[in-house]
């Protein structure tokens, strides 16, 4: 049941409504990333557990020689989706402009201070590259890129395992998505965690220093914060599951006791029995015979894994066939 507020409230607050109302409460991890939630996810990058930040930096240092044999020779657009600190796409820049290709950058996120630090960064370093960065959602910023590229090649960048927080189904429909914004040839280089021992993705998400927990307990904090909210937060626990089968790693918060909280911004109140999750978010894991059954869904057609020495993750090379 959808409850249709008197006044407009942004957007935000409607998806924490519709997602509090459900039978099963939900909220969408997308809404933890403000000042403090971005922090955070920085700090959980460089904690010892999170395995998957490093493993893609190190695919990205030993992939950039076949990744460049991918391209066609054309000059082309380097678009990435999430750029965030886009640390690791230095390593690809650095070796593009080494070998002399001739590329612009053009950095998609929805924080401009993330982009602003990036912008910075890259004009310290290299001057001279056409830099040109889009603060939007993906679909907004691949709507303002348009479909017309005056002929240069596309390498659309879809990094972190950023696709892990959509379900399988739904992660098919954003590839589709992206497919129809490209044309042929251009490439799709998208970052998918693996399937692995369960306790490496359990610790992953349920670091020893709590700096998962604090990111996921964040969301309650901003609600509170935004909408007028009153969780009690030292009541609310985070909780994290794997299940190796589906390959779904899923966080939840849950009260260690009854509460009512007001959302003054909505308002409304909400029951909550003791234990009564709230689902946050789910980090998809794949294996790569799955991986390129979603290449095949979406239509492209399946180029190459680059994956780190472990298999913990792979980098997947996607074309647009030319028919
Ligand atoms: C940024 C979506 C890749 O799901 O692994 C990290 C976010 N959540 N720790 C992930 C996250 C908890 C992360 N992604």
């Amino acid at each position: 049941m959808t409850f249709t507020p008197t006044s407009r409230i942004s957007a935000f607050a409607q998806d924490v409504l519709d997602g509090l109302n459900r039978p099963v409460r939900q909220l969408s991890s997308k809404w933890f990333y403000d000042d403090r939630g971005t922090e955070l996810f920085r700090q959980i990058m460089r904690c010892p557990e999170y395995y998957l930040t490093e493993a893609e930096a190190c695919i990205y240092r030993q992939s950039v020689p076949q990744l460049i044999g991918a391209l066609d020779g054309r000059p082309f657009d380097l678009i990435e989706l999430g750029a965030g600190d886009g640390s690791k796409t230095q390593i690809l820049i650095e070796e593009f402009l080494r070998v002399g290709l001739r590329f612009s950058y053009r950095p998609i996120d929805l924080s401009g201070s993330a982009l602003a630090e990036l912008g910075n960064l890259i004009k310290l370093r290299w001057p001279t590259l056409d830099f040109d960065p889009i603060q939007a959602d993906y679909f907004e910023a691949l709507n303002r890129l348009g479909t017309a590229t005056g002929g240069r090649q596309r390498l659309l960048l879809f990094p972190g395992a950023n696709i892990g927080n959509f379900s399988p189904a739904e992660a098919v429909a954003v590839l589709q998505r992206l497919y129809s914004f490209l044309s042929p040839d251009d490439l799709l280089l998208t970052g998918f965690d693996l399937k692995k021992d369960p306790s490496m993705v359990l610790a992953a998400y349920n670091d020893a220093d709590g700096l998962t927990a604090a990111f996921n307990l964040n969301l309650l904090v901003r609600i509170n914060r935004e909408l007028g909210g009153n969780f009690e937060l030292d009541c609310w626990r985070h909780w994290e599951t794997y299940d190796p089968a589906e390959g779904a790693a899923r966080s939840f918060l849950l009260p260690i006791e009854p509460q009512t909280v007001h959302l003054q911004a909505l308002k409304r109140q909400f029951q909550f029995r003791a234990w009564e999750p709230i689902a946050v978010e789910i980090s998809q894991k794949y294996n790569l015979r799955e991986i390129e059954g979603m290449a095949d869904a979406a239509g492209f057609s399946f180029q190459d894994h680059f994956t780190d020495d472990r298999l913990l993750f792979t980098n997947s090379l996607w074309r647009v066939p030319n028919p």
